[in-house]
């Protein structure tokens, strides 16, 4: 995490210090910086130079608006699930032109939507979606472009959770049916069937990329099969899912050249454009936690340290097993001879953790520490659980930052309630 290092005493994002936004906007919150996101964007954007090539950033991995912003100001285009994702595209200023909206469980209100604001395609899991698709859009007297995304059967090698590309997953077609699929979308009205699109899973970090060059190989051969049937592909979308380090120092994360350089050797020839989903990617090592450790609780044979963050905030450690560095923001602390121990939220759950059995620093009630990595499916999976408010989020840029949302407090969570007529306050029991 480049741009997260330390200077004058405190971990820094880029030149801000982490204490000193937390004396601003107190704890916790979480912080992103420009410059990593920038960096990420330019990086993969660099590695397939040469290559017609589109970076449609997927908006659930972050969506803030600041975050949103910063990429469409790179150029990027968005991959979005749902109509909200969609609006905070357009309201972040990317071009509709520039969105893919996929997901296995459009409604139809969500394709008139989309299909209204001119779409550059939806990607289609299954034949009662694209037909749906094709009366909405014929309703409307539109043509939506679509890519049929395919299951290639493929194992990612990554959790469970957020593997996407096997045959028993809920996503996509099979391979053996989208000949077909795609010969019923040409047949339809108000389509044009351009593209296959795969997404095999997320956090894939195999050392050789293997399960990439498996799948673009499928791919290879149903584009040159669909092209032989006389479908006029413009486009195969790869989805996301190259990993990112989550032991900073410790781990080599893939290399977005590598995977262009798959992408190039197995698809480059084809004469079709590459359409991109990361997620991850661009935003996981361009954030952080940032908490305060409340109490140090002793326990029998085992060390918690209590901080203000918790699973509402952060899930990913509960859901996928995930381990998130955890680092003092004071440099000072760093010295200190590490000691076993939990680190542990408020929320009343066991499952509420950030990170167990880690040897870290023997931190002190008030002490900062920073959960790195947690710029991808961090705030956008919060919840308000236990009435706790979902957290700031701050952007850094160079020596400036910005709130880039605010702290939400509980008396507007409890204002969303609504209390009907027979408990309302006087009324009778
Ligand atoms: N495209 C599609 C169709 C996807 O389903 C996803 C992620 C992406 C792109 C972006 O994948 P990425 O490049 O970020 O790996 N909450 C989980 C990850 C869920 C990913 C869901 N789909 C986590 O925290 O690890």
């Amino acid at each position: 995490m480049l741009q997260f290092s330390y200077s004058a005493g405190t971990l820094h994002a880029e030149a801000v210090s982490l204490a000193a936004i937390a004396a601003e906007v107190g704890t916790p919150f979480y912080c992103y910086s420009s410059a990593a996101l920038e960096g990420q964007y330019k990086a993969l954007d660099k590695a397939f130079a040469g290559l017609d090539h589109l970076i449609c950033y997927a908006v659930k991995a972050n969506s803030n608006q600041a975050v949103l912003a910063t990429m469409a100001r790179l150029g990027a285009g968005m991959d979005v699930v749902s109509v909200g994702e969609l609006k905070r595209a357009l309201s972040a200023g990317v071009p509709a032109g520039k969105v893919i909206f996929a997901g296995v469980g459009k409604t139809r209100d969500e394709m008139a939507f989309a299909v209204a604001q001119g779409i550059l395609g939806f990607n289609v899991e299954s034949e009662p979606e694209l037909e749906a698709l094709s009366s909405v859009a014929a309703e409307l007297g539109r043509t939506a472009r679509i890519a049929l995304r395919v299951n290639p059967d493929v194992d990612a090698r990554t959790h469970a959770k957020i593997s996407t590309g096997k045959a028993e997953n809920k996503f996509g077609i099979p391979f053996s049916q989208a000949p077909r699929l795609m010969d019923r979308a040409r047949a339809l009205p108000g389509l044009s069937a351009v593209g296959i699109h795969m997404h095999i899973g997320s956090q894939i970090t195999d050392a050789r990329l293997q399960p990439f060059r498996d799948a673009f190989g499928l791919m290879r051969d149903l584009a040159i099969e669909l092209k032989g049937a006389g479908h006029a592909l413009e486009h195969l979308d790869l989805g996301g899912g190259l990993g990112v380090s989550y032991k900073l120092g410790n781990e080599a994360p893939p290399q977005p050249a590598d995977y262009a350089t798959i992408a190039r050797e197995t698809l480059g020839d084809l004469g079709l454009k590459i359409v991109l989903e990361p997620g991850r990617l661009l935003v996981g090592n361009a954030g952080v936690l940032v908490t305060a450790v409340i109490f140090v609780k002793e326990g029998e044979g085992r060390r918690f340290t209590v901080v203000d963050a918790a699973m509402n905030d952060l899930i990913r450690p509960t859901l996928y097993e995930a381990h998130h560095e955890v680092w003092p923001v004071a440099d000072a602390r760093r010295a200190d001879a590490p000691v076993v121990q939990d680190v542990v939220g408020p929320v009343c759950e066991t499952g509420d953790y950030l990170a167990l059995d880690r040897s870290l620093p023997p931190f002190g009630a008030g002490d900062l520490v920073a959960v790195m990595t947690a710029g991808a499916y961090g705030a956008v999976m919060a919840s308000t659980y236990n009435t706790r408010p979902l957290v700031p989020e701050v952007l850094v840029r160079g020596t400036d930052w910005a709130v880039v949302r605010p702290r939400l407090d509980v008396e507007s969570i409890i204002a969303l309630d609504r209390l009907p007529d027979w408990l309302a306050p006087g009324q009778a029991r």
